[in-house]
């Protein structure tokens, strides 16, 4: 008796906020894709522009993106660090990322000089 009251509650409490289950897996997924975009910035700069040094992967083509990734990966694209992220990411999580920086705006920014301002 008690755990079927337990059992209704929770679906009414589930269901009376408009969750879905497809709402859920979507933003544990948007979670897991932040954490992994955020290991990049550090050298690939906020939501891929970098600042300098590394390339810049903000408006990057999906198609170019995952080709990059998986030639890092297999060891056919000279790599100074890049094999050994590639190599921890799963094909999901690259494609995800792929979508994730082709999305983001590409942000030059110039250094103030005497002209400019
Ligand atoms: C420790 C610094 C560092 C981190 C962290 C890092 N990268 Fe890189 N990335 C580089 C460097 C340096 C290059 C140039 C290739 C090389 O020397 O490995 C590069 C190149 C790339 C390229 C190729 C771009 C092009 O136009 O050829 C892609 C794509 C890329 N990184 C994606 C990522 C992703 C996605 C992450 C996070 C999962 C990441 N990088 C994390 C330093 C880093």
């Amino acid at each position: 008796m008690n755990r079927h009251f337990f059992a209704a509650a929770w679906l009414c409490l589930f269901y009376g906020t408009g969750a879905s289950p497809a709402l859920a897996d979507e933003s544990a997924d948007t979670s897991h894709l932040r954490v992994l975009a955020g290991s990049c910035a550090a050298c690939h700069g906020t939501n891929g522009n970098s600042v300098g040094g590394t390339p810049v992967l903000a408006g990057l083509t999906p198609a170019y993106f995952i080709a990059r990734m998986q030639a890092f990966r297999a060891g056919k694209l000279d790599s100074t660090v890049m094999h050994h992220h590639a190599q921890g990411l799963t094909e999901d999580e690259i494609t995800l990322l792929a979508d994730y920086f082709s999305r983001q705006a590409r942000v030059t920014s110039r250094a103030p000089t005497a002209e400019n301002h």
